[in-house]
């Protein structure tokens, strides 16, 4: 893994052309996660159908490198299915994007927190998983 001091191409692209931006009508879940080391906010809207995928956007209300992360993590859930993605941390995303500068992680790991969250959150509606307090607001 590259140390980095500066964006990557790539978190610049996304940053500038974020894709899946917005809100999904009638999603099967959404989530928010807040950071506490900025104080920053992301809200997950997930479209599952037969346990898979078919739609992520998300509202960001962080930095660039939250941008980033959060719209090329949209890009690689969809089309996996639940147990897929439940298994992406946010080292993938940063990876995904070419590397972070180290004090940007929190935003990515705010990214992954918001996904964590979205599916623990469906387990719940599907019955997988009891209900925990933590995740049902
Ligand atoms: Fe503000 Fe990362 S979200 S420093
Ligand atoms: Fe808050 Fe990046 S500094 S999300």
């Amino acid at each position: 893994e590259k140390k980095r001091i500066g964006y990557s191409r790539k978190v610049l692209y996304y940053f500038l052309h974020p894709k899946n931006v917005g809100e999904i009508e009638n999603p099967s879940v959404t989530a928010k996660a807040g950071s506490p080391a900025c104080g920053d906010m992301i809200k997950l809207y997930l479209k599952i159908e037969n346990d898979k995928i078919v739609d992520a956007k998300f509202r960001s209300y962080g930095c660039a490198a939250n941008i980033a992360t959060a719209s090329v993590l949209t890009e690689m859930i969809i089309g996996k299915t639940v147990e897929e993605a439940k298994k992406i941390k946010f080292k993938d995303i940063v990876e995904e994007l070419g590397g972070l500068p180290q004090i940007k992680y929190h935003c990515a790991v705010l990214a992954a927190e918001g996904l964590k969250q979205a599916l623990a959150k469906w387990d719940v509606i599907t019955g997988k998983r009891q209900i925990d307090e933590k995740f049902v607001k």
